[in-house]
């Protein structure tokens, strides 16, 4: 079922991350479920309460334009009748002041956010006012960002000379003049698959600054596929060619959590994945040509992917205790 973002942080404040994770695709929807139910090896197996977690799907503008977002927006509609069992919140990632009216006024989504970080910091608050206060009357909450990211977004490339971390006094200002709900803070990743050029990691003491002014208020970490070293070699190996490619190192999702980072964004790691099993499958079968061929065994890899994260971000085996603060009869 589909739940509010705000109910899904409130369970996991202080104590886990909620694992936020882009898709594009009807097969990236099936394996998102499986995994988040801990059913591994069919969708028709059993929920594994020991794995099972609550989640967010973020549909990126450019996932919303990839097909059409009516048909991916029903992908999402198929899969919670498939999968009643689940609960998790439809938010929009890195939203125009346009796409978040647009997602809105739909009624779909949970959560929209608003990205006017490139914009200066006045600007960034009216803009971001603007939406929440549509957004509010809709009983729908809005990530906001602040500080800049380096890597691509969407459209958007932010080099590492100009990303800069999140200002902690400039934070408060921006949360209490906005009324934004959750806040994206730049502490040291980047999006894609090449992060840490530098050799710096996370940012834990700017984390706590930052916390340390907005206690009880959910921080957003844009920017944390892990990249594992394991799914780039893969891909290297079947004829890739991703030389240096490196993220955020997983035993460090928790640790932040602790300290209010509540929503993690995955995007890099499943495109990964989806690389890794289709080149060696068509390596090693060149005479196929069935998408379905390689499509199961992806849906296999990703869901075992996301059963896998969720334990890092500390969200598996909380999903039976979301149902219960929300009072959900599963
Ligand atoms: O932050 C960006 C996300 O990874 C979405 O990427 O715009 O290529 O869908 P995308
Ligand atoms: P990655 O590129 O690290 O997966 O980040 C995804 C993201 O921040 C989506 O908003
Ligand atoms: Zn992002």
């Amino acid at each position: 079922m589909i739940v509010t973002t705000k109910e899904l942080f409130q369970h996991a404040y202080g104590k886990y991350a909620v694992g936020a994770y882009n898709i594009n695709n009807l097969e990236q929807a099936m394996g998102l479920f499986r995994g988040n139910l801990g059913k591994l090896e069919s969708a028709d197996a059993a929920v594994d309460e020991a794995v099972a977690a609550p989640f967010i799907i973020q549909i990126s503008r450019g996932a919303r334009s990839y097909t059409d977002k009516r048909m991916l927006e029903a992908v999402i509609r198929g899969a919670d009748e498939v999968f009643p069992e689940a609960v998790f919140a439809v938010h929009l990632d890195h939203g125009t002041e346009e796409s978040c009216y647009d997602c809105i006024d739909s009624g779909f989504y949970s959560s929209v956010m608003i990205d006017a970080s490139h914009e200066d910091f006045e600007e960034n608050i009216a803009i971001t006012k603007r939406v929440v206060e549509r957004a509010h009357a809709k009983g729908i909450v809005v990530e906001a960002e602040l500080g800049q990211l380096g890597g691509v977004e969407e459209d958007i490339e932010v080099s590492e000379e100009h990303a800069s971390l999140t200002d902690p006094d400039q934070a408060v200002e921006f949360v209490e003049r906005t009324g934004c709900d959750s806040l994206a803070v730049a502490i040291g990743t980047s999006h894609g698959a090449y992060k840490f050029a530098g050799g710096q990691g996370l940012h834990f003491d700017r984390i706590e600054a930052i916390q340390g002014l907005l206690p009880d208020f959910p921080l957003v970490m844009h920017g944390s596929s892990s990249v594992p070293k394991e799914w780039v070699d893969r891909i290297n190996e079947a004829g890739g060619d991703m030389p240096g490619a490196s993220g955020v190192p997983e035993d460090q999702y928790l640790p932040a959590a602790k300290l209010g980072v509540t929503k993690v964004n995955i995007d890099t790691d499943g495109r990964l994945v989806w690389c890794a099993i289709h080149r060696e499958f068509f390596r090693d079968k060149p005479a196929e040509f069935d998408l379905r061929g390689p499509g199961k065994p992806f849906m296999n890899a990703y869901a075992e992917f996301i059963a896998h994260k969720n334990q890092k971000l500390g969200s598996a085996g909380q999903l039976a205790g979301v149902k219960e603060t929300l009072a959900v009869t599963a």
